[in-house]
């Protein structure tokens, strides 16, 4: 048995570098057709900061773990083989803006048809829409070539920053196959790899529609919880009550939970204003205009809330930002990755910057490189300056805009940041997760997100 996965982004190597770990007798070949990117995962400088992700890629890397640009021999050598590559929301022709790209798909679906020699399993690893196995299929098909095609389904549920704990124990493995007696094979092969370390009961298995139309909908209903407690927030600031107070009240009742009930700027990252897109765009061409609407009400409160937390920031500093110092503490979409995709910091440092503010930012992950590229502009622009001391990046501020929960920031010397900003000091925290009364009592004039009350427990 030997395993290949096309796509060595953030879900296929740290999926790959997990499997490779707990099943040490398969060799696992990673293959992308980025050589800067297998270079770096061939380096001591991986091209994805996952914690724990370094320790397994050391353990595995060289023994039955590959990365290489070597697409086709990675095909030809696999029996299993899974396509982990992007699939980003269209932004051209039919659909755009809304329905995913499966260029990416396609093409992989194209060169597997093109140089395979055998039977493969293809297993889709990358989000997408309901029905494109069926879309592979017929692709594989046209090969005309005379071997066994099973195209099954197998989404990711991890979430970056907590990766390598989400793959070591996921509350659940979907997999998702043809009803037949080829599909079922293909299924029980899948079943069989992490059976090596998670318990049966976890792998479940159904069609393979269920499988991916699961996968979108299980990213739906994350976001529309921090969708929901986010409108809650801005009737929080309106009232006096604190979100953070409701959503811990509300999050004892069991049939609700706590989680992803954190109040915020707004929820980025890579997939879940993209996925829910693409069941907006699913439902429309389904005829389904009001489930459509119902859903895409979730990205509308996530674009409001990141143009309110703008809007307050610019009209706390007395209507205008206008050449004022303003440090951005974090870039990433959470803490604990470097990446930046979706990220509300982008957009916030946009439309600051729209409003002729300077903003000095600061991120301990993410490169120059990636805010100068995500912000369009680069080290001649003199409106942004990227620190690598968050002092430097808060002194002289009018205000420092928390964006991201890095820990680090609340251990910071509050007291000291104070004492080197411009007063009135302020600070806008996006995230909360500092003690707002703490700082006011230093002298800083603190806000955080649906912090309407004195008290602002958090
Ligand atoms: P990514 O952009 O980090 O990685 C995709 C990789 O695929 C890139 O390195 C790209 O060069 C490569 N690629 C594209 N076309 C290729 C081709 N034809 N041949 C070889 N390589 C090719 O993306 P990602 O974040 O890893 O996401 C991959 C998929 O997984 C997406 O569908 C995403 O929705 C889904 N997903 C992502 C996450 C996440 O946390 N990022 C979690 C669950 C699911
Ligand atoms: C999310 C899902 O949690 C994963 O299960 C899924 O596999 C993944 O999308 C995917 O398909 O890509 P991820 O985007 O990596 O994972 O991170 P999350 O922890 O879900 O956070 C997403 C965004 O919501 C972040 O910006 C985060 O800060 C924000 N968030 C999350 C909140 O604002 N409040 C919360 O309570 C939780």
């Amino acid at each position: 048995m030997k395993i290949c996965c096309i796509g060595a982004g953030y879900v296929g190597g740290p999926t790959m570098a997990m499997i490779a770990k707990k099943c040490p007798e398969i060799p696992v070949t990673v293959v992308d057709i980025n050589q800067a990117r297998i270079d770096a995962w061939n380096s001591d400088t991986l091209p994805v900061y996952e914690p724990g992700l370094d320790e397994v890629v050391k353990e595995a890397r060289g023994r039955n773990l590959f990365f290489t640009t070597e697409v086709d021999k990675g095909i030809q050598e696999a029996d299993i083989i899974f396509v982990s590559v992007n699939t980003p929301t269209k932004t051209y022709g039919t659909g755009a803006g809304k329905a995913a790209d499966l260029k990416f798909v396609e093409l992989c679906a194209r060169r597997i048809a093109e140089v395979a020699n055998g039977d493969k399993i293809i297993v889709e690893k990358s989000t997408l829409p309901v029905r494109t196995a069926e879309s592979i299929r017929r692709i594989l098909a046209g090969s005309g070539k005379p071997y066994n095609f099973q195209v099954i389904s197998n989404p990711e549920f991890l979430a970056e920053g907590t990766a390598m704990e989400d793959l070591t124990e996921p509350d659940r493995v979907l997999i998702g196959g043809e009803e037949s007696e080829a599909g079922d094979k293909a299924v029980a092969a899948l079943v069989d790899v992490y059976a090596h370390w998670v318990p049966r009961e976890r792998i479940l298995t159904t069609n393979v529609w269920s499988s991916e139309l699961s996968k979108l909908t299980a990213n739906a209903f994350l976001a529309q919880r921090v969708s929901s407690i986010n409108a809650i927030s801005a009737l929080c600031e309106a009232t006096e009550a604190n979100v953070s107070e409701v959503a811990r009240a509300i999050g004892t009742d069991s049939r609700i939970g706590p989680k992803f009930l954190k109040s915020s700027v707004g929820f980025g990252g890579s997939c879940f204003q993209k996925d829910i897109l693409n069941l907006v765009y699913l439902c429309e061409h389904f005829g389904l205009p009001e489930v459509a609407a119902y859903w895409e009400q979730v990205i509308a409160m996530n674009d409001y809330q990141k143009r309110r937390f703008v809007d307050r920031i610019v009209k706390t500093l007395f209507n205008t930002v206008s050449g004022k110092k303003i440090a951005i503490l974090g870039f990433a979409f959470k803490k604990d990755t470097n990446d930046t995709r979706e990220s509300p910091a982008i957009y916030v440092c946009r439309d600051l910057l729209e409003e002729q503010a300077n903003v000095a930012v600061y991120d301990p992950k993410v490169t120059p490189e990636t805010i100068y590229r995500d912000l369009q502009t680069d080290a001649s622009d003199e409106r942004v300056s990227i620190m690598t001391d968050p002092y430097e990046a808060m002194k002289d501020a009018h205000a420092v805009v928390i964006l991201t929960e890095w820990d680090a920031f609340k251990d910071y010397d509050w007291q000291k940041v104070y004492d080197n900003m411009l007063k009135p000091a302020f600070v806008f925290d996006g995230r909360n997760i500092l003690d707002l009364n703490k700082l006011r009592e230093i002298g800083f004039e603190a806000t955080g997100i649906g912090q309407g009350g004195k008290r602002g427990t958090m």
